[in-house]
Formats: C-alpha cells, sequence, structure tokens
C-alpha cells in the first residue's frame, strides 16, 4: 500500500509555474484528475489553454520534475495533456466593461463614423484577425497556414476571406468551383483540411463584388460573418483584406476581436505600410498579438541564407512598438506551389522550413491569444 497522499503531489504541482501565465498550475485550476494507486504510479491531467502551446512539452517535463523532487518515492508518472482554449474578454454581449469594446458611441478621428454594430458570435471563443498595411506581403498564406496548422493541433477553426476584391481562400484551398449549402437560413461553411471556410469568393462572382463600394461592401462582410453556420469554433481566423481603409476600419470594429496579427515582409516600404495598421488596430483599441515576418529570407543548396529583402526588419519594428515577435516564415517555392495547387504547404510538404516555421509562428499566436485572455480575465 503505497503511503503516497494526493495532497503531496497538489503541492509540488502548486510548484509549477505556467511560464505565460506566471502563476501556477494549482492555483491557474489547470490540474484535474489527480489519482495515485496503491503501487504509488500517480496520474493526472493537465488542461492547457491551447492544443497549439508551444510550451506543451517543456510544462509536462516541470510537472514530472516537480514531483519526482517533493515525492521521491512516486511510481510511475502518467501525465495527460490536454486543452480546453480560453475565450476572448471581447465578446459583447453588452458587457460594457472593455474600453472600447463595450460602447457603441463614435470614436474621434474616424471621418465622423460611429462605431458599427458588433457582431457577436457567442458560440466563437476566439476572432483573430490578420492584417498588413502592404498587399502581397503574405497574409492570407499566412492565415491559412495558422488556420490548417491550429486544427491539426486539434482546434476547432474557421477561416474567413473578407477580400471582397481578390478572394483568394476557393483557390488556396482548391475549392474554385464550390457552392455552400444553405440550410435553415444559414449559410453551411465548406470544410477542408479540418477548417471551416468562408469566402465572398464562394458566394458572388467577383464582377459583381467589384462594383460594390461603401456601405454595400461593409454590409456584404457583415452577412458573410453573421449568416454563416459555424457551430462552436476556438479560433475564427480572419484574412483581412490588404490596407487600412475603410472595410478594414469597420471590420475591426464590427467584430469582437481576440486580436489582431499583422505580416509585413522585412523591406522598408512594407514596414512602413504595417506601421499604418499598428496605429489603425490601436485607435480602435484592437489588441495586436504580434508581428510576423514573411519571405525572410531564402535557403541558398549550400545551406546558407540570402535575406533577399534585408535582415531582421520585422523583429526590430515589433521591438520598437512594443509588440511580441512571432516569427519569421522563409521565401520557398513550395509556398506558392502549395497556393497555385490548392493544398497549403504545412499539408503538401509538412518537414519543409517554411512549414515548419508557419507551424511555430501559428503556436506562437495560439499562446499570445492565450496571454492575451488570461490577462483580460483578471482585469
Ligand atoms: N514565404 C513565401 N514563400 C514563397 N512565396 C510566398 C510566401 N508567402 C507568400 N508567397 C506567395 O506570394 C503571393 C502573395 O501572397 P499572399 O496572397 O498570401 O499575400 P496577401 O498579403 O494575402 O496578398 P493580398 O494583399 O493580395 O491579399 C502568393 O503567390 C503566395 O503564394
Ligand atoms: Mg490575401
Amino acid at each position: 500500500m503505497s503511503s503516497i497522499q494526493k495532497s503531496q503531489i497538489e503541492a509540488a504541482l502548486g510548484t509549477v509555474m505556467e511560464p505565460d501565465l506566471g502563476r501556477d498550475l494549482m492555483t491557474l485550476g489547470m490540474v484535474e484528475d489527480i489519482a495515485v494507486d496503491e503501487a504509488g504510479n500517480v496520474s493526472f491531467t493537465v488542461v492547457l489553454t491551447t492544443p497549439a502551446c508551444p510550451m506543451k512539452e517543456s510544462i509536462k517535463q516541470s510537472c514530472i520534475n516537480a514531483i519526482k523532487q517533493a515525492v521521491p518515492e512516486v511510481g510511475a508518472i502518467n501525465v495527460n495533456m490536454t486543452s480546453k482554449v480560453t475565450s476572448s474578454c471581447s465578446h459583447g454581449g453588452g458587457h460594457g466593461s472593455h474600453g472600447a469594446h463595450g460602447g457603441n458611441g463614435a470614436h474621434g478621428g474616424h471621418g465622423g463614423h460611429g462605431a458599427p454594430q458588433k457582431i457577436d458570435l457567442p458560440n466563437v471563443k476566439n476572432i483573430i484577425a490578420v492584417a498588413s498595411g502592404k498587399g502581397g506581403v503574405g497574409k492570407s498564406t499566412v492565415s491559412v497556414n495558422l488556420a490548417v496548422s491550429l486544427a491539426a493541433s486539434g482546434a476547432k477553426v474557421g477561416l474567413i476571406d473578407a477580400d471582397l476584391y481578390g478572394p483568394s481562400i476557393p483557390t488556396l484551398f482548391g475549392l474554385q468551383n464550390v457552392k455552400p449549402e444553405v440550410k435553415n437560413n444559414k449559410i453551411m461553411p465548406i470544410e477542408k483540411f479540418g477548417v471551416k471556410l468562408m469566402s465572398i469568393g464562394f458566394l458572388v462572382d467577383p464582377e459583381t463584388a467589384l462594383i460594390w463600394r461603401g456601405p454595400m461592401a461593409s454590409s456584404a462582410i457583415r452577412q458573410l460573418i453573421s449568416d454563416v453556420d459555424w457551430q462552436e469554433l476556438d479560433y475564427l481566423i480572419f484574412d483581412l483584406p490588404p490596407g487600412t481603409g475603410d472595410i478594414q476600419l469597420t471590420l475591426v470594429q464590427a467584430l469582437p476581436l481576440s486580436g489582431a496579427v499583422v505580416v509585413t515582409t522585412p523591406q522598408d516600404v512594407a514596414l512602413a505600410d504595417v506601421a499604418k495598421a499598428v496605429t489603425m488596430f490601436r485607435k480602435v483599441d484592437v489588441s495586436i498579438l504580434g508581428v510576423v515576418e514573411n519571405m525572410s529570407w531564402y535557403e541558398l543548396p549550400d545551406g546558407s541564407k540570402d535575406y533577399i529583402f534585408g535582415k531582421g526588419g520585422g523583429e526590430k519594428f515589433a521591438k520598437i512598438n512594443a509588440l511580441p515577435f512571432l516569427g519569421s516564415i522563409p521565401i520557398s517555392s513550395k509556398v506558392r506551389e502549395g497556393g497555385d495547387i490548392g493544398t497549403p504547404s504545412i499539408i503538401a510538404n509538412p518537414d519543409a522550413p517554411t512549414s515548419v516555421a508557419a507551424s511555430k509562428v501559428a503556436g506562437e499566436i495560439a499562446r499570445q491569444v492565450s496571454i492575451h485572455n488570461a490577462a483580460c480575465a483578471t482585469e
């Protein structure tokens, strides 16, 4: 009969810190189902805030080490790592607790517009906007790889493409002629590679969308979001159209965003434009989860790196603006090919350096979402 008490295990796990959230696992309520059997074997479940947690292995190892140290006579230690994605605090519902999020008053300085009414998606835990100041820097590529990677980690993920004038999801997923079904007055998203997809490109032909302007475009996009039967989602990724114009501004104000990711390439021109995107998000009180640098380098046949567009621009930009740097993605013809054949590179070539980099970026984004959610929950 083992003399190990459950309370000893609880005490040991109470010394293990969640590295990002700055408190211990017991205080955070992240440990469940602690059991000690007669032979002194211990098992328990750690519930992470995201299945894509980059710290998963290190947290697991810290638990094992802490128990071995505190209870040397322990038998086998069986740690079951699971997750329950936390929700953004920006969910409206009129709580009005969160600065500009809760209110519907006009924000100054946007040409006299009142802030648009919030679209509430109560079954969607986190909405993440992917933005850039400049076109063609890789927003859609980053959005697609983020969505696919989070889904592969086990999260429920949706991806929406709000580019009226150049929708890219149908092409990037090889779904050019697909039309979604309508059931009970709701548009059913198209599912591929584990991700629920919606694009204006599934609903209207680009010629029609081209003639839409201002309010018509905004209302089409609102419908695109709120008339879709998303069911429950952990993450809804929003691939924004390029730029910082009216459509972007309306969208970021209308959605209860967990935060925004800004994508840039390393050149000065792209960085100058991404600065505008940062300013836009700050003006309307949307948290910026961090900066992704795309097309960072090209790997030469001898393994060395050619920094075609300059080195370290994205990281420097992040530092100057006090934003997390979420990682760099190299240039690879595999990325473009993946886009062209409708299979994201992360699926077609999971071991390619670009895919490894893109999934690392996805983990960092999920991590920042968890950090933001924890911070706002304790505000
Ligand atoms: N890391 C990369 N390596 C190689 N090609 C890339 C990379 N990232 C993006 N591309 C290619 O560059 C082009 C532009 O990328 P993408 O469509 O993702 O940019 P975007 O910012 O969404 O553009 P837009 O502003 O038009 O929406 C695409 O052909 C894409 O395949
Ligand atoms: Mg795009």
